[in-house]
């Protein structure tokens, strides 16, 4: 079976809880019709988990995610939210690794393989983020930057627990910037992120792996990123908070 395509939206820090809702409405309402091989995933703040996930319970293939957890397991540790309690909740998914974690709480490799650690443990997958800022795109250094954020937070697990993995390829030049990486320069990316799953697990776990492309995706330029080879759908910020410009986005995931 092809690899899972994957429209998964991350609200960051927006909306209400009415405006949350008013949302997943919305989205429902506009029809996500997606086929056996196609997922939605809503990374949503962490007070909406449940009552966003209340709201798609009857949706199939659409689930909730949590945008963070801890990298300690449990106790004094005040206004964390750890993967068992994600786990109690029936949570599937965590966002690990944004760019946005990495640069405002200084999350580093080390840290973010703890959280994979404990996610994994827990059962829940996660959205592992990883993509270079603009200085190292402009050096051209950036296929060797990546390779060490997938190096330092993923490569002392088993082989088989890569195959719980979503990747998500956001280079930093490209996040609420407007500026979309080319499809080519995406689909570049993916390929070497694939290549280096391969030379740790081998190639049949990086063909199931899905690589997801983040930075400014919309309705208007998806199809075309989503149509390349190693592009298995989107991580979407502010165009996932436009229920119109997000059914379209979803619309836009490839079909087998
Ligand atoms: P934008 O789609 O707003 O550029 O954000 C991308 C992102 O950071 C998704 O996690």
């Amino acid at each position: 079976m092809m690899r899972k395509q994957i429209a998964a939206a991350n609200w960051k820090m927006n909306l209400s809880l009415e405006q949350a809702e008013a949302l997943a409405d919305q989205l429902i309402a506009g029809n996500m019709t997606l086929s056996a091989d196609q997922q939605v995933l809503l990374a949503v703040p962490f007070p909406y988990l449940l009552p966003i996930k209340n709201k798609i319970s009857l949706q199939s293939n659409v689930f909730v995610a949590a945008q963070n957890c801890a990298a300690t397991k449990n106790g004094a540790y005040t206004g964390e939210v750890s993967a068992e309690m994600l786990k109690g909740m029936d949570i599937a998914y965590v966002i690990i690794g944004h760019s946005e974690r990495r640069e405002y709480y200084h999350e580093d490799n080390k840290i973010l393989a703890d959280k994979v650690n404990l996610a994994l443990e827990y059962g829940i997958k996660p959205v592992f983020c990883c993509g270079e800022p603009l200085s190292i795109r402009e050096a051209g250094t950036q296929n060797s930057y990546v390779e060490l954020q997938l190096k330092e937070s993923l490569f002392h697990l088993e082989k088989e627990q890569l195959r719980n993995f979503i990747i998500a390829y956001e280079p930093i030049w490209a996040i609420g910037t407007g500026k979309t990486a080319s499809s080519d320069q995406a689909q570049d990316m993916h390929a070497h992120i694939r290549s280096v799953i391969a030379s740790y697990a081998g190639q049949e776990i990086a063909d199931s792996v899905s690589i997801l492309y983040g930075g400014s995706v919309k309705a208007a330029n998806a199809a075309e990123i989503f149509g390349k080879k190693d592009v298995d759908g989107g991580l979407v910020g502010g165009a996932s908070l436009i229920a119109t410009e997000y059914n379209t986005i979803i619309n836009s995931l490839k079909r087998s």
